[in-house]
């Protein structure tokens, strides 16, 4: 069933094997030009950009996922069932829940809380916590080793809510939960990969922090993210 209704790729060997999900399209732009060789761009639909292009010498893709669970659950389902990805890596930004992370830190999540419907909808799935791929998980820390860039491995939070207005929820979540950090699409792309057995893991940078109230801006992100890139290009194959 291709081209999938919010992909418009028509034969079936132009998205690599691997994806890389940032939410914004235009830092999937970014990735693609400054990264990437011999780059084919595949997507436009809604302006989610997508890419497939080479890096040192290795093929892999990056397309945008949108901000929130009904959005990355509609791409991320897209490339595994109708296109042949195996994995996919979100790399995104989180604004932390504890002092113990600074602006800029990277965090690989290796699991995810939600209290989102999103999995109990699409699949009846009933628990409120989802992994990521122990092998993917391996690679990355193995890469982030090897590329002497810190990692936090710690549990986050999805949200389906950006603004909240019992603000202080986040410290019940983090005691209660033990998330150190919050995002909004994890949940939603760890559970397609599960249901669909493909591999699926989750970077993210601290562009926030909810208890020291320190704010990175769109300008400065779009830079400082390079570490957490660097680290998910190398699983190009
Ligand atoms: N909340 C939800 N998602 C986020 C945040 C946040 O504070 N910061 C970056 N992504």
């Amino acid at each position: 069933m291709i081209p999938t209704p919010h992909i418009e790729v028509k034969e079936n060997d132009v998205i690599a094997k691997t994806v890389l999900m940032p939410g914004d399209p235009l830092r999937a732009k970014f990735i693609a030009d400054e990264f990437l060789e011999d780059v084919v761009h595949f997507n436009s639909v809604r302006n989610v950009f997508g890419y497939t292009g080479t890096y040192k010498g290795r093929r892999i893709s990056v397309m945008a996922s949108g901000m929130g669970m009904p959005s990355i659950g509609i791409y991320s389902y897209e490339l595994y069932k109708f296109y042949n990805v195996e994995n996919i890596i979100r790399i995104g930004s989180c604004g932390a829940y504890t002092k113990d992370l600074n602006l800029y830190d990277v965090i690989l999540a290796k699991d995810v809380w939600s209290e989102s419907t999103f999995a109990k909808v699409q699949s009846g799935y009933d628990d409120s916590v989802i992994e990521g791929s122990d092998e993917l998980n391996q690679k990355l820390i193995d890469i982030a080793k090897s590329l002497d860039i810190p990692l936090h491995i710690d549990r986050v939070h999805s949200s389906d809510v950006f603004y909240r207005e019992n603000f202080e929820a986040y410290k019940d979540i983090y005691k209660n939960h033990g998330c150190v950090a919050v995002e909004m699409e994890a949940f939603a792309l760890f559970h397609n990969a599960k249901v669909l057995g493909k591999k699926a893991a989750c970077l993210l940078t601290v562009s926030d922090n909810l208890e020291t109230h320190e704010l990175t801006t769109s300008e400065e992100r779009q830079l400082a993210f390079t570490n957490m890139m660097k680290i998910a290009l190398e699983l190009a194959e």
